[in-house]
């Protein structure tokens, strides 16, 4: 039997304050954890959902570099911007604190030092990556260079982002200063580490064996890396920015953004309420985590020890894991502003959070990485918010108003269809609450769709205003009935779609109802009169998405061109002024163009340098069709010696130049030159 707990504490991974929240950050936690909180609530659960700003780490500091900026200006700014937006969009945490806050800083030391006292770290002094230029130890994100799994050459000393591995500096490739780009050297420092491989049998005990209901991605890298074998982890940096290590002699050291981040969870929960210990330090609390997979190791390993190792607290129960969301089929990324953003999501489509909500859950990255396009964005809130949810509720209000002036009819006999209707309403309760509480978030909209869903079939199968000609009576049940699977939606969909629950109950003339009213016939009372029906959705139309990938390709070709600057080529040699001059550059009007046979990149132009007309073979077929370029005015080297190409000979050469993308683009006057005109 599932064991009953007095109380909740819910987690959401804290975000780096070093960028406002996208939808991947939303789709992979924050919306699962609201869905679950509100659903607890509802039910009259003893529940705390806590989160808050990441403030310290590399993240921040790289950022405030960036700009040229104080890391201090950097969280000051992005904590507004994603507290503001999270609330915007109804994630009601019961706290959104920070890392920075004096609680914080407080709790993490304390905990470090007790830790410290009691002799739980290793203390170690090795050879570290150092910036000389930059006068700076090079730790986490602060050193690139080439994965050794993968060969991406911008792995971070911490983590490669395109093969997901987790490294270590040492590890790198020709690793190189993120901060100066200086090759670093080698100095020696002196950090903590908690000693993990002394935590193994207790975290084999507690996972592999306790926790086998787990997420199967969240158990197999907990098993991947307890079967790999654990090595002491620093728990200490080299920064100027973070909570300064406890310790007398270690100035200049701060604690390692890893260990004081989860800390904050507990710290959020001080900030909350005096009686935080007892949802951290109860056996009979529940503590769920919601976090990406990228968090697993932190929170399944790390997390656990440090809490095993200070004694006294509680251990997660679930760390429900997602996956990550692709924007458009590519990885979102905060450095290449691929992402949608929340905070301008909520500004350029006021009043439709729910839509954001409704689609992240119903395409949540719960057991493999999934994809968000604006088309399905836009076809999930046409063809099912709009043609669904909101067509049934529209059809059930509109009719109550035209028939009985929007007071509720009485319900009046049963047939069989209308107790098959009330019994398959009353049969999704259940499997609404198990699918949350398995936290499979998707299967539980879908579950909450269908009271919908079921509602409009029964609409469009009694035909109420076409009975309402001949049988009045029926007509009453009829929409009795529809009004309370009206109001049942506003109980299952609340979790989901807190504002759209809202609206409805506001159309119902109804106060918000407790979870237990679900699958019940009686939530509206005959007689009660509803208020004016509005349209609960709007259709999303073609230009709006148009508009939405259009700022996208912008800024892919922006990231195109950023990147191609990265890699211009190096100069080539020197060359004498007489060496240029050897080269007999004309402006020429291509005159005809031809593919040439059996080959797939090579087009026969006739060009008119004004000396002659010509013959030039050139490899553009891939880039140019050959109706598009007769009549264009190139420049060509007129005295390049011929060459022999397919059996026919090329004189001279057409130039070019390659775009960011890779694509061609032909050189020549801006303005109509006479051919032959010399070009130097
Ligand atoms: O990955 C991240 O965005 C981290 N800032 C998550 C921290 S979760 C917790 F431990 F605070
Ligand atoms: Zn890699």
């Amino acid at each position: 039997m599932a064991k009953e707990f007095k109380r909740y504490l819910i987690t959401s991974a804290l975000p780096y304050a070093n960028g406002p929240v996208h939808i991947g950050h939303l789709a992979g936690v924050y919306v699962p954890s609201d869905i679950y909180t509100r659903y607890l609530r509802m039910r009259g659960r003893d529940v705390v959902s806590v989160c808050g700003s990441d403030e310290h780490g590399v993240p921040i500091t790289i950022k405030a570099r960036k700009e040229g900026v104080s890391p201090q200006a950097v969280v000051d700014r992005y904590h507004e911007i994603i507290k503001d937006s999270f609330s915007r969009l109804g994630i009601s945490f019961d706290i959104y604190s920070r890392t920075s806050s004096p609680t914080h800083r407080v709790t993490a030391s304390d905990f470090f030092r007790k830790l410290y006292d009691e002799g739980k770290f290793i203390e170690r002094t090795s050879m570290q990556y150092y910036d000389e230029e930059a006068g700076t130890f090079l730790a986490d994100r602060y050193i690139v260079g080439t994965c050794p799994r993968c060969g991406n050459d911008r792995a971070y000393g911490d983590q490669c982002e395109k093969c997901g591995s987790t490294l270590s500096p040492d590890e790198l490739i020709e690793p190189r200063s993120a901060v100066s780009g200086a090759v670093p050297v080698k100095r020696e420092t002196k950090h903590w580490y908690l000693p993990l491989d002394k935590y193994e049998g207790f975290l084999r005990r507690w996972i592999l064996e306790g926790h086998k209901e787990w997420k199967s991605n969240v158990y197999g890298q907990c098993k991947s890396w307890l079967d790999l074998g654990l090595q002491p982890r620093a728990v200490s940096r080299d920064l100027d920015w973070g909570i300064p290590v406890p310790v007398e002699g270690a100035e200049g050291k701060v604690l390692y953004v890893w260990f004081d981040a989860p800390i904050g969870y507990i710290s959020a929960t001080k900030d909350l309420t005096p009686d935080w210990e007892k949802y951290w330090k109860d056996g009979g609390t529940k503590m769920v985590h919601f976090i990406g997979k990228d968090n697993i190791v932190f929170h399944c390993i790390v997390f656990p020890s440090m809490l095993e190792a200070h004694g006294g607290y509680i251990l997660p129960e679930n760390v429900p894991a997602n996956e990550f969301l692709n924007l458009e089929g590519d990885k979102i990324s905060t450095s290449r502003n691929w992402a949608v953003w929340l905070h301008e999501y909520l500004d350029e489509f006021p009043g439709k959070e729910d839509v954001l909500r409704y689609v992240l859950c119903a395409n949540a990255p719960e057991t493999k990485d999934n994809d968000f396009t604006w088309r399905d964005f836009q076809a999930r809130n046409n063809n099912e918010l709009v043609a669904i949810l909101g067509n049934f509720v529209n059809r059930a209000l509109v009719l109550t108003k035209k028939y009985y002036d929007g007071v509720v009819p009485a319900c009046g006999e049963l047939t069989d269809y209308d107790r098959a209707t009330i019994a398959e309403i009353g049969g999704i309760k259940a499997s609404l609450e198990a699918d949350i509480e398995n936290y499979r978030f998707r299967e539980a909209l879908k579950d909450a769709m269908n009271f919908a869903r079921i509602g409009n079939k029964y609409l469009a199968d009694t035909e109420p205003w076409k009975v309402v000609k001949n049988d009045p009576e029926r007509v009453k049940t009829i929409l009795n009935i529809a009004l309370q699977i009206t109001a049942n939606i506003t109980v299952a969909i609340e979790p989901f779609m807190p504002f759209s629950a809202d609206k409805i109950l506001k159309m119902l003339n109804l106060e918000r109802m407790s979870w237990d009213g679900l699958g019940s016939m009686s939530l509206v009372a005959s007689g009660h009169v509803i208020d004016e029906p509005a349209l609960l959705f709007e259709k999303i139309e073609d230009d709006v998405i148009e508009a939405q990938l259009k700022k996208l390709a912008d800024i892919k070709a922006a990231n195109a061109a950023a990147e191609a600057a990265a890699h211009v080529m190096a100069q080539k040699e020197e060359i004498a002024f007489d060496d240029f001059g050897k080269m007999d550059i004309r402006v020429s009007t291509i005159l005809a163009a031809e593919k040439v046979a059996k080959t797939k990149k090579l087009l026969k132009l006739t060009v008119d340098t004004g000396i002659d007309k010509r013959t030039i073979v050139s490899g553009i077929a891939e880039h140019f069709a050959p109706e598009e370029l007769v009549g264009r005015q190139v420049l060509v080297l007129v005295n390049l010696a011929p060459r022999e190409l397919k059996g026919i000979t090329s004189n001279g050469m057409i130039l070019m130049a390659e775009d960011a993308t890779g694509k061609l683009v032909l050189l020549g006057p801006e303005n109509k030159v006479n051919d032959g005109a010399i070009v130097g």
